[in-house]
Formats: C-alpha cells, structure tokens, sequence
C-alpha cells in the first residue's frame, strides 16, 4: 500500500531531503517551505526513518481541508480514515500548532480533533470506549493560513537524535545542521576533516557519518517501530540494507580541537558511541594555534556566535583570528557558519559561495571557502 507520507525540515535544506528521499526510492517527491512529500510503502517508512540525514522526522500524511470554524474543523476530522491506522486499543494523543489562522486557540483545536477522531474510531471499530492502552499513535496538526494537515507521527524522537550524543556542551550543534555542513562541504571517505571549535564533536561525527555511508538512525527506536502493522520483516530487511550499503574501507580521518577539556570528554564520549573513535581524535587546543597540518584538508566549524557563548565581542575576536589562521592554501577549504552579518568583514575574505540556514531559531549563514 503506498502511504502518503512528509518530513518536516529545516528551512532551506528541503532540496537536501528531496533527494535524500528520492535516492531512497521514495515516490512522488515535492517540496515545500520547511516540508517534504512523498509516497512510499512499509519499507520506505521504515528505511526514511533509518537512513534520513537531514530531515526532522517522518509523519504520515491523513488528510489535508480548510477550517475557518470549529465545526469545519470537527466535520472534516471526522471524515479522515483514522482506523486504517489507530485500533481500538490504541493511544493517539493530539498535539499541533496553529499559524495565522482563524482557529488560534491550540487548545481547543486539540480538544475538537480529539473528539472528532473519538467518534470516527468508536463507530468504525463498533465500540462504545476506547481503552487508549495500546500502541502509540500521535497525532498532529499544522494550521497555516485556515489550511489544515493532519498527520500521525511515525519516528518519536527527533530524527536528529541518533543516539551517540548523551551528554552535550552548552551550545551544541544540532546533527541534521551538521550533516548539512558535511554535505555542502561534499566531505567523503578519503578526506582529512579539522572542526577547531568542535564543542561536543557533532560535526565531525556526522562528517564521518556521511563520509562512510553510516546510516545516521541505525542504532535508535522509532515509534513506529513498535506498530504491528508493519511486519517485523520489513525492519530486518531494512537494517541489513543500511549495513551493506556502509563503506568498509575506512579512509577518512578526522581531528577535534577546543579551547574546553571538559568539551573534549564529552566529543572522546561521544564518537566512542557512534563507534567512531578508531577515526576521529580530539585533544585541547586553542584557534590561536591552529597549523595547517596535512597536504589536503576540510575544515567545517561552528564557532562561538557571542549569543550562548562568550559576548559579540570576543565571538567577532574569533571570526579575525579565523581570518588570519584559515589561509587561502591549494587543498583546503574552511566551511563556517555564524549569525554574524559582518563576519565576512571580520575574516577578512569574501566566502565563495553562501547558504542561508537556520540553527535552532537563529538566522545564519555557512560561509564556505574553497577557491
Ligand atoms: C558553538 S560551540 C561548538 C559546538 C559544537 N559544534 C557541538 O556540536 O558541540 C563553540 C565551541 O568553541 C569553543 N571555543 C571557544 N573559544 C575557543 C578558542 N579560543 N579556541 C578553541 N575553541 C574555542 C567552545 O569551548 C565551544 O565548545
């Protein structure tokens, strides 16, 4: 059966999902601000959970209406095919956001949902109560513009969470962000990586991720991983195709810097988690004693930006110092991202090429030099 499927994403990386997606063999790929559609069976919902790098989650799409009024938005609920996926005895709790629409209230729309699906499910399933004991399906909705989409959760945690990062420094990067560097950076096996600034390890742990064609959700539970409705099967197949497809010649290595030791035992920690420890190394190290070490090599940081750590001041300090450490040299290239509008003026070069992205709610831009 080909379920109608969306990843949510970060704003600007939906070109990055798309393909993903479509490399994965899903069907009917098209993106949106911030979403990806697709289609696919079981093995592609399964196989977009596990082999995902870049986008939030995966949702299934149920049904998509207008709803100006509460009425409309109880009616048209209640025509959706709930129990093609929620049984008598399941969990959906309901949760959403609601954006410039008329139907603001987030609470109330959750209730009316609630009832609606309360109702479809209890005459469809032929009971008169509905246990909520069972497997979890949560349910959310997105109101945009009046324009509904409701949708049930198929991964759980964030996608972005796969499992090697326990313990974290005080501004860490999120992973999907940090693969997206690796992309833009077109880091593969063979490559030499330096991260001077590299807090709790995440870009270079993701570098080497990508590099070796690690599946990033192999080692994490989905919610829908617990569903009966797909076969167990399906699972297996799925993991033993994300094991054979990883390189087994590993040619790439990676090396952390950071002014912080406490930083650099959580990234030795870390990379030990996601198994990588023969590859990457860490040691304390300050910017102001970066050497250009190897004959080729990438660099892709995320330095200090002066909002969670250290002020404007000592953040622009950095950017100089980059500047003056980070030369045009044959062989490298220096991938950095930060909020700062006049951090091209600080590093004292024009970037060859740049990408607007989000980290988190903040607004920046990866500077990527490679001429
Ligand atoms: C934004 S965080 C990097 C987070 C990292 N990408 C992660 O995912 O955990 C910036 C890091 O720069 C480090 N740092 C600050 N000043 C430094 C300096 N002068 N030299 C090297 N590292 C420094 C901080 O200790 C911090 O871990």
């Amino acid at each position: 059966m080909k379920i109608n499927l969306v990843a949510p994403c970060m704003l600007g990386a939906e070109g990055l999902v798309a393909a993903e997606l479509k490399f994965i063999g899903a069907e009917n790929v098209q993106s949106e601000n911030g979403r990806v559609y697709f289609q696919g069976d079981d093995n592609i919902l399964a196989r977009a959970n596990i082999c995902s790098r870049y986008s939030e989650r995966i949702l299934i799409e149920m049904g998509k209406f207008t709803a100006r009024t509460f009425e409309e938005l109880f009616q048209n609920v209640k025509k959706i095919p709930w129990e093609n996926w929620i049984g008598k005895k399941d969990r959906f709790p309901v949760k959403g956001s609601s954006l410039n629409s008329q139907l603001s209230s987030v609470p109330t729309c959750q209730k009316i949902i609630k009832k609606a699906i309360v109702e479809r499910l209890k005459s469809k399933h032929k009971v008169q109560w509905l246990e909520e004991t069972g497997e979890l399906f949560q349910v959310q909705f997105l109101m945009m513009k009046n324009n509904v989409s409701m949708m049930i959760d198929t991964s759980g945690n964030g996608l972005h969470k796969r499992g090697y990062r326990a313990v974290s420094t005080d501004a860490p990067i999120k992973e999907t962000l940090a693969s997206t560097m690796a992309d833009l950076s077109r880091v593969h096996n063979g490559d030499v990586l330096v991260d001077p600034f590299c807090g709790s390890g995440t870009v270079l742990i993701e570098s080497a991720l990508k590099a070796l064609n690690i599946a990033p959700g192999k080692n994490r539970d989905f919610t829908c991983r617990h569903w009966h409705r797909i076969e167990e099967k399906v699972w297996k197949q799925e993991q033993e195709k994300a094991l054979s497809e990883e390189k087994t010649n590993r040619d790439f290595r990676a090396f952390g810097y950071d002014i912080d030791s406490h930083a650099i035992d959580i990234a030795v920690s870390n990379a030990q988690k996601a198994g990588l420890q023969d590859i990457i190394q860490f040691e304390k190290r300050d910017i102001r004693d970066f050497t250009a070490d190897f004959e080729k090599c990438k660099v892709i940081t995320n330095p200090p930006y002066g909002e969670r750590l250290l002020d404007i001041e000592q953040a622009q300090n950095l950017y100089r110092i980059m500047g003056e450490k980070f030369l045009k040299r044959q062989g490298y290239s220096y991938t950095i991202i930060s909020p700062d509008e006049d951090f091209e003026l600080l590093f004292g070069r024009k970037a060859d090429k740049r990408r607007k992205l989000y980290n988190g709610m903040i607004k920046c831009q990866v500077y990527l030099y490679f001429r």
